[in-house]
């Protein structure tokens, strides 16, 4: 496997609450039960995918996290905060993590030193090679953290509710990428989707908003679209795998997200031919 091919995709969108950790927690979970390994790097101070994934950070027992391996910058470092996903199911062994913790806001007043926003990359170089994705999930900012996500990532993800403000954060994450790419040394980043989540199908807003998406993302728009239904919530609070749930519409939309990591794989030129 090359160290060159394309694997790190930052997900994000500039709106809170857009299913961005949602799509993050369930694509890794969709990609290992196809057989692949896959790394997700939580970049969010609120660390909820570390938390959907099993994992919390004691402070009787500090271990270092994604915000000790920025603050390091030292290439290869963020190789001492990989842990395994805390999840009983088999698919967990294919799934790694590098957690967030609360500390991780103290790296943002770090903006300002030279190369800071170099500092993942660095983290990251020869440390996540032999994984087939890796997920950065972003918090819903444009500042520093998504900034070293996009200077480390190969390709961009954005998740949109169909909601008027939500889908005017994602035109300033897709205008963001556009115009500063080249800023944090990396032009031409691709944003090669748009996951729509959270679909409400009886709301006529949605109806309407959903209507525009081809329009403003063309045939970016990735399907199937992603509802809001329960066992997406329920497997978070839970910190589960939505199969583990036990339930039809569980299943459901697992398998929706199964969908979705397909054509995420697909445009990483590594398509699932069969199902491990
Ligand atoms: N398809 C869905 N159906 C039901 N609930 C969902 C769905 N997607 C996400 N949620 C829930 O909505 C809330 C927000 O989703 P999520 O945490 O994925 O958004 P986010 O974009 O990561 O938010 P933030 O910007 O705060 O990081 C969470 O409680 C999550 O469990
Ligand atoms: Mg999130």
């Amino acid at each position: 496997m090359s160290a060159q091919h394309p694997r790190r995709v930052v997900v994000g969108n500039h709106k809170g609450g857009a299913g961005k950790t949602a799509y993050t927690v369930n694509t890794a979970a969709a990609v290992a039960s196809f057989g692949r390994r896959v790394l997700v790097v939580d970049l969010d101070p609120q660390a909820n995918a570390s938390r959907r994934l099993g994992f919390r950070w004691d402070p009787a027992e500090p271990v270092p996290t994604i915000a000790e391996a920025i603050k390091a910058d030292a290439r290869g470092v963020a190789a001492d905060a990989i842990y395994p996903c805390g999840w009983e199911q088999d698919i967990a062994e294919r799934i790694d993590l590098i957690p967030a913790r609360f500390d991780l806001e103290n790296r943002i007043s770090e903006a300002g030193v030279v190369g800071a926003v170099w500092r993942l990359r660095k983290a990251l170089e020869d440390v996540d090679d032999g994984y087939d994705v890796v997920l950065l999930d972003c918090p819903p900012s444009l500042g520093h953290l998504t900034q070293l996500a996009l200077a480390a990532g190969h390709v961009a993800v954005c998740t949109v509710e169909p909601e008027y403000d939500s889908v005017e954060g994602a035109v300033r994450f897709r205008d963001f990428i556009a115009e500063r790419a080249a800023d944090v040394g990396n032009p031409g980043l691709p944003l090669i989707g748009y996951v729509v989540s959270r679909v409400r199908g009886n709301i006529g807003a949605h109806a309407y908003q959903l209507d525009g998406l081809p329009e403003l993302f063309g045939d970016r728009v990735w399907t199937p679209y992603v509802p809001e239904r329960a066992p997406v919530k329920d497997a978070g609070d839970a910190a589960i795998p939505l199969r583990a749930l036990g339930r039809s519409n569980a299943s459901e939309m697992a398998f929706l997200f199964e969908e979705l990591a397909k054509r995420l794989l697909a445009e990483l030129g590594r398509p699932v031919t069969a199902v491990a």
